[in-house]
């Protein structure tokens, strides 16, 4: 089965996660096989194949490019009867004819394109879908009134903003797709914890859900797919945070990447899971 060249995948953020990182992420979850799965990203599917060698029933998957999922097709093929695949746009909106874009997954998982490769969306159809296409006016730079009054309801004036970068709008359609207390993980680029002009991202995290962990992933996760950008796996869980949110917080520095998560050189991973399980066990400690 054919593949896209290095240079063809790069428009699309197809940058495949390593079968460990997918693993390590299952893991971490607590991944339940009576779940329902959903990658809106899928790529060449190794989330789905890892969930559905796990016993998982019910796992889709989306993907815009065609050559991608044919992929899927053929390294899922045999494997499982249990997987659907659709060739869509990731962004579409949610009340779509095929129901299984209409969310309500126990866990979205995956690892969506970033705008690193100069994938951001600018078409206002699409903004329009998401919150975090918005920003709250600044009165100090506009001269306006940030809160309003309608009906006695203060109200927050938010302005849309003319592009977002495509991995901030596949964040909150994670959260679109997954059930009320359902789980989120995600890789996403380092600087969505770091840029200063998405800080209203992260508020917007913290204020809505409990953030489980934050996990940084070494530059070398993706170097054998041609980039050595800095990610990190975002595990939410799609239910408002207690008084007292805590966040695990955890780098991962060195893994055999040809290697299963049991192997002795991935034994810092699975460190980084056992420490994940007590810190929820005790979470003041
Ligand atoms: C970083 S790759 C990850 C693929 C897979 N989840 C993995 O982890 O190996 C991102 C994927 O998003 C797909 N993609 C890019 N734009 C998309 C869109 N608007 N809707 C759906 N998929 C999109 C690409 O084709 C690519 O397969």
């Amino acid at each position: 089965m054919a593949n896209r060249t290095r240079a063809e995948r790069k428009p699309l953020g197809q940058f495949w996660t390593p079968q460990l990182i997918a693993d390590f992420m299952l893991e971490l979850v607590g991944f339940d096989p009576l779940w329902k799965v959903i990658d809106p990203a899928c790529g060449e599917g190794v989330f789905l194949m890892r969930a559905t060698e796990r016993g998982c029933g019910t796992a889709v998957g989306v993907d815009i490019d065609p050559e991608a999922l044919k992929r899927a097709q053929y390294l899922l093929n045999g494997k499982v009867s249990s997987v659907k695949l659709f060739c869509q746009d990731g962004l579409d909106p949610i009340q779509s004819e095929n129901v299984f874009w209409q969310g309500n997954y126990d866990l979205v998982i995956g690892n969506p394109p970033f705008a690193g490769t100069g994938y951001r969306i600018r078409d206002l159809r699409v903004l329009s879908r998401f919150e975090l296409s918005k920003v709250r006016m600044n009165p100090e730079q506009n001269g306006s009134i940030e809160q309003g009054v309608l009906f006695d309801f203060p109200i927050e004036a938010k302005r849309q903003k003319p592009s977002q970068a495509i991995e901030v709008l596949f964040l909150e359609r994670f959260v679109q797709l997954c059930k009320p207390n359902g789980k989120i993980c995600v890789i996403l680029p380092e600087g969505v914890f770091t840029n200063s002009s998405l800080r209203q991202v992260r508020e917007w995290m913290v204020s809505n859900f409990q953030v489980r962990a934050i996990i940084g992933l070494p530059r070398e996760t993706f170097r054998s797919v041609g980039t050595t950008a800095k990610t990190v796996i975002l595990y939410l869980q799609n239910c408002p945070p207690t008084e007292h949110n805590q966040t695990f917080l955890a780098e991962i520095t060195q893994a055999d990447w040809d290697s299963g998560l049991n192997a002795d050189g991935n034994a810092q991973l699975i460190r980084i899971l056992e420490l994940f399980c007590k810190f929820w066990e005790n979470p003041s400690n």
